[in-house]
């Protein structure tokens, strides 16, 4: 679907800017939003374009360069922490042979932190895309990246 149709199946109202902005990014292969993109969203709600940059740089989830096809965030987050999430980060660079901020050469993950992703009860935990993963160890993330890479 073309992106001007994509967008244009939202109601023209600034308070949709987030839904937009996230529909454009998951649309792209490599999740990102192109400079024309936040184009096409400032002139669909009317708003200046440094209004729309400005909320694309204020939350993490977007981002203004290429990344992989799957984003991996990993909780760094005190209780997450405390439960041993600094092993999963050991494991992950090291499966993955990228560190965090970084892509891996086949396009298919970026490795990135977040704050608390609200499942501490199941720490230590990350997401990868849409999907959460608790009660992790090293072991656990490298059956859950095999997985992904089984599927492509
Ligand atoms: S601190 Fe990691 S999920 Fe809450």
């Amino acid at each position: 679907m073309d992106k001007l149709k994509m967008v244009q199946r939202f109601p023209r109202s600034r308070d949709r800017l987030l839904a937009i902005l996230h529909e454009l990014q998951r649309a792209n292969p490599r999740n990102y939003l192109t400079g024309e993109d936040l184009r096409l969203v400032a002139q669909y709600l009317d708003l200046p374009l440094s209004q729309v940059h400005d909320a694309v740089t204020f939350y993490s989830m977007f981002s203004l360069v290429p990344r992989g096809r799957h984003i991996i965030r990993l909780c760094d987050s005190p209780p997450c922490h405390l439960a041993g999430a600094w092993s999963l980060l050991a494991a992950l660079q090291e499966e993955l042979g990228i560190r965090v901020g970084e892509t891996t050469p086949d396009g298919l993950f970026t490795l990135e932190f977040t704050s608390c992703l609200g499942v501490c009860g199941v720490a230590p935990a990350m997401m990868i895309d849409d999907q959460v993963y608790g009660n992790l160890n090293p072991e656990r993330v490298r059956e859950i990246l095999a997985g992904y890479r089984e599927a492509g």
